[in-house]
């Protein structure tokens, strides 16, 4: 019994959210889900995915718990840091071209990759990440779509802002990093790196809503909307963690509007294509909201996308989240997939409304893993 119970806690402990990204013809792909990637196509056949195979020779273990996922949109490459516990600074390079994978060796130098934050540039194809207070850089202007040689992170200089206390959100657009919830900051404010004159920008930048609210200065994921044209982006949605709502910030006219958040606010990441944002629980849940650039009020829905690849045909009756990832680390029998309607029995937290409501599953991911380890271990010495 004891041995039964190390087996279903080992593979719990080392599980890793999955993650979700897009390549430069805006196919959706999850990858990391019940240890497969699957590849949902084109938006228009979200009702009905018709999954395409994902290569599977080089992929990431995903056993990374700081795993974040980008789109280099020039190289139709798909970047993944922190899926390999053993290698957690080499970055895993999906090919969407050639279907095909590869490792690019690299050394944290001084980054955590625990903890690091990172976004990917848009035009120079270089990583920032702020990690312990300091901003580095990683160059991957020349490796593109396949691993090449060894490369480093590399120091840039420390904000010109407070990062004691710092869980950093960073937000890419117009070549400008924005830094929001900085200790001091208020609603609607971020902090500004210009990334071509590696300058802090002394003064905080705000971003104030027209009509509603602007976005608050909590935690959450902030990712942005890629251009049709292959130029820089130049809006970013922000998803407080209780995913209350969703915040479009235009660096353009510097506003935000604020638009109804997921019906799922189990703790999520997002990603966004040219002309929709999508929702990956850290259940294994996905769900997607349309979304115009150029009409960015117009009121939005989210849809539920099911019926996935093999990791689709789960369906857990209970909403209890601590339960999923033990589940998920099971045979694959035992998948938890998208599922059923019961992550739709939150009541939808449309923009500043359900605040209350979300709050009891404000929990990180690795929470939700302590929690099911204890839910476990509870049985067990039932
Ligand atoms: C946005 O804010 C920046 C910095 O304050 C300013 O230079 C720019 O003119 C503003 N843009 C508009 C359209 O107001
Ligand atoms: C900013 O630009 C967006 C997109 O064109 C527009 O919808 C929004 O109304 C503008 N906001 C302000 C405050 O001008």
């Amino acid at each position: 019994m004891l041995s039964l119970l190390l087996s279903l806690l080992a593979p719990a402990a080392v599980l890793a959210a999955p993650c979700v990204e897009f390549d430069s013809n805006f196919n959706l792909y999850v990858f990391g889900l019940n240890g497969k990637d699957v590849n949902l196509g084109l938006q228009s056949s979200w009702a009905s995915p018709t999954s395409a195979a994902v290569a599977t020779s080089g992929r990431p273990p995903f056993t990374g718990t700081n795993i974040q996922c980008f789109l280099s949109q020039y190289n139709n490459a798909i970047y993944i840091l922190g899926a390999d516990n053993a290698n957690p600074a080499n970055v895993y390079i999906y090919d969407a071209t050639g279907n095909s994978w590869s490792m690019s060796q690299v050394t944290a130098a001084g980054v955590d990759p625990a903890s690091q934050v990172s976004v990917l540039d848009h035009d120079t194809n270089v990583f920032f990440s702020l990690s312990g207070g300091n901003l580095y850089q990683l160059d991957f202007g020349a490796i593109t779509n396949v691993a090449t040689g060894p490369t480093s992170w590399q120091a840039v200089e420390s904000p010109s802002f407070q990062t004691t206390g710092y869980k950093p959100v960073m937000a890419l657009a117009q070549n400008h990093i924005h830094f929001l919830d900085v200790p001091g900051n208020t609603a609607g404010e971020a902090n500004i790196f210009v990334i071509h004159f590696a300058y802090f920008q002394p003064e905080v930048q705000s971003y104030p809503a027209a009509t509603g609210n602007t976005f608050p200065e909590t935690h959450g994921q902030a990712t942005s909307f890629f251009d049709p044209n292959n130029n820089v982006q130049q809006q970013f949605a922000f998803i407080p963690d209780d995913n209350s709502a969703v915040y479009i910030v235009n660096v353009e006219n510097n506003s935000t509007i604020p638009l109804t958040g997921p019906t799922d606010t189990t703790a999520s990441t997002f990603a966004a294509s040219t002309s929709a944002l999508v929702q990956l629980t850290s259940a294994g849940s996905l769900y997607y909201m349309p979304f115009d650039q150029t009409n960015p009020s117009a009121a939005v829905t989210w849809s539920h996308i099911t019926g996935f690849g093999t990791a689709a045909t789960g369906s857990p009756t209970s909403s209890a989240g601590a339960t999923n990832p033990v589940s998920r680390s099971g045979s694959s029998s035992s998948a938890v997939g998208p599922s059923s309607t019961s992550s739709g029995s939150n009541s939808n937290p449309s923009a500043g409304s359900a605040r209350g409501g979300a709050t009891g599953l404000k929990v990180s991911s690795q929470t939700v893993l302590a929690l099911g380890a204890i839910a476990l271990a509870a049985c067990f010495f039932l």
